[in-house]
This record gives structure tokens, C-alpha cells and sequence, in this order.
């Protein structure tokens, strides 16, 4: 049984397989055509912190599998009333088939994996947000060609999306330039579990600028992440200079596009000009959770499928 706790539990040669799978069930959604391959599974979906798109492409993505869900969150659940995460794993896993939970430390869905009978997938944690990143390559792979080689610029916070960006260029054979104000640096032991990441896979920026310099992809992320609201003030003002502005832009490939998993705070993170902008593709990279997604459920339970 895998679960999928991090984007470095799948194989170089498993994410290929995802990839291609993922495309044919897009192709299939786009025509209308049943792709049945989850009839009478349950996916349990817990919810510790908010969220727009996991929920709906989760939700919907299994619907389209011909499965069910089950919802979940900690204020409507004994999870908010103290009941142990792992006697919680016991019982859900007991009548489900799949869990997706999205909550604060790694430790938890760790701990919640240990104690399943079936697998479980991050929806996001404070460490990592590997279902994005996933979406992230698909969506590149669909506009610009194969990632492996090229260059990915994050701009902003040393949080979950940036660790697993620095996990997928180790595991993808692609180079991400990480330029974060000081204090909010990756932890390179964090993002790579203690093991020394593959020479080159990323290097670290002062300047934004410089770290967008011949980008094929510049993306980031909101300032604060849920979980760290208190810290909203102090951010705001060590971010200032941390804005993806057409600047930025012009100084990655002409080609280059700009990413973001959303949800932007235009004027903050990220201009108005840049992500409503033609480089901009982050409509596509929000539909393609759903659909990466699907792939993914289908793998954990079904294995890979030949047609
Ligand atoms: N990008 C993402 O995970 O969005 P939600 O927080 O809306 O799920
Ligand atoms: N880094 C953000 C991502 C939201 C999808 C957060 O953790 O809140």
C-alpha cells in the first residue's frame, strides 16, 4: 500500500506513468466520456484548515471516478474534541477506501498514515503541498514541453510549496531558483528529509530579480500561510520587495510563464498586470488539480492501468 505524504514518495518513473494517465482522464472529462475506473470507493476528506480547490477537486474528482465522498472537517468532527489522530486513522480507514486530510504538522498525517488501512494523500500540510506541485508540472508540461532541464524562480516565502518544489527538481531532473527575504529561507534538511538533494538542483537568491534571470516558470504563493495569521503584520513588511511585478518578468524567458496555487492577493505577492496577464496560466494549473488528482486516487488504489 503508498501513500502519498510528499511529492518524493513516487518514483521518477511513477510520476511519467501519472502524467500520461492524468492527460487521457483530461481528455476524457473534456469529451464527456465516463471514466468509471472508482465505482463504490470512498474517499474520506478531512479538513483541519480551509480550502477552495482541494475540496472541489477532490470532491468532484472522485464523483467523476464514480466514487463518494465523505466530509470532514475539525469543528464538525470528534478530531476538534481531542480524539487521538490515531485511533481517528483506525475507524475512518475502517469504512473508506482512500483519505485525503489537509492539517498543520507532517507529524499528524504521518502518524494518521501509520495507524490506516488504506492510503492517504496530503491535501497540504504546513511542510508540504505535493498535489499542487504535482498540478504545477502538468500544467507546465501542457504549455511549455518536459520541465526536466529548466528553470522554475520562487519568489517569496520558504514555505510548503517552496519544499516541494525543491523536492520535485531533485526527484525531475529541473533547477529551482529560490529567492526569499531573509528569516523566511527553505530548510533544506526539512524539504529533503535530512538527505543531500541531487548538486544543482537548487540555488538561492538575494534579489528576486536575479533569481527570475532566464526562468522558463516564475511562480509563488501568498505571504502568510494558514496556520501563521499571527505573523501577518511582521510579513507584510518583510515581503515588500518580494512581489512578482512585470519586471520580474521580463527579466525570466520571453516564453516564460507565472504560476500560483492560489489564492493570489493581487497587489501583494503577485501584481494584477501578472497574473491577468498573457504569461499567466494559473486558471489551467487550478483546473488540473482535479484532474492530476484523479490519476492519483486511481494509482493508490488501482495500480497502473494499461488502458
Ligand atoms: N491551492 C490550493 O490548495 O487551494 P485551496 O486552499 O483553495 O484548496
Ligand atoms: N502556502 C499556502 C498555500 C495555500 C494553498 C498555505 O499553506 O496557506
Amino acid at each position: 500500500m503508498k501513500h502519498y505524504l510528499q511529492f518524493s514518495d513516487l518514483t521518477a518513473d511513477e510520476y511519467d506513468y501519472l502524467l500520461s494517465r492524468a492527460a487521457l482522464i483530461k481528455k476524457k472529462f473534456k469529451n464527456y466520456e465516463k471514466h468509471h475506473t472508482l465505482s463504490d470507493r470512498t474517499l474520506a476528506m478531512i479538513f483541519e484548515k480551509a480550502s477552495t480547490r482541494t475540496r472541489v477537486s477532490f470532491e468532484a474528482g472522485m464523483y467523476q471516478l464514480g466514487g463518494s465522498v465523505v466530509h470532514l472537517t475539525t469543528g464538525d468532527s470528534q478530531l476538534g474534541r481531542s480524539e487521538p489522530i490515531e485511533d481517528s486513522a483506525r475507524v475512518i480507514s475502517r469504512m473508506t477506501d482512500l483519505v485525503m486530510i489537509r492539517t498543520f504538522g507532517q507529524d499528524k498525517i504521518e502518524s494518521f498514515a501509520a495507524h490506516s488501512r488504506v492510503p492517504v494523500i496530503n491535501g497540504l500540510t504546513n511542510e508540504f503541498h505535493p498535489c499542487q506541485i504535482l498540478a504545477d508540472i502538468f500544467t507546465f508540461i501542457e504549455h511549455r514541453g518536459p520541465i526536466a532541464g529548466k528553470v522554475v524562480a520562487w519568489v517569496g516565502d520558504g514555505n510548503n510549496m517552496a519544499n516541494t518544489w525543491l523536492q520535485a527538481a531533485d526527484l525531475l531532473g529541473f533547477t529551482v531558483h529560490v529567492s526569499t527575504p531573509g528569516g523566511y529561507e527553505v530548510d533544506e534538511k526539512l524539504a529533503f528529509n535530512g538527505k543531500t538533494p541531487r548538486e544543482g538542483c537548487y540555488k538561492v537568491f538575494k534579489d528576486p530579480l536575479e533569481a527570475c534571470k532566464g526562468a522558463d516558470l516564475v511562480t509563488t504563493d501568498v505571504w502568510t500561510s494558514m496556520g501563521y495569521e499571527a505573523e501577518n503584520a511582521v510579513r507584510m513588511k518583510a515581503f515588500a520587495d518580494w512581489c512578482v511585478d512585470l519586471d520580474m518578468m521580463q527579466a525570466a524567458k520571453p516564453e516564460a510563464v507565472f504560476m500560483h496555487c492560489l489564492p493570489a492577493h493581487r497587489g501583494e505577492e503577485v501584481t494584477a498586470e501578472v497574473i491577468d496577464g498573457p504569461q499567466s496560466v494559473v486558471w489551467d494549473e487550478a483546473e488540473n488539480r482535479m484532474h492530476v488528482q484523479k490519476a492519483l486516487m486511481e494509482f493508490l488504489l488501482l495500480g497502473q492501468q494499461a488502458d
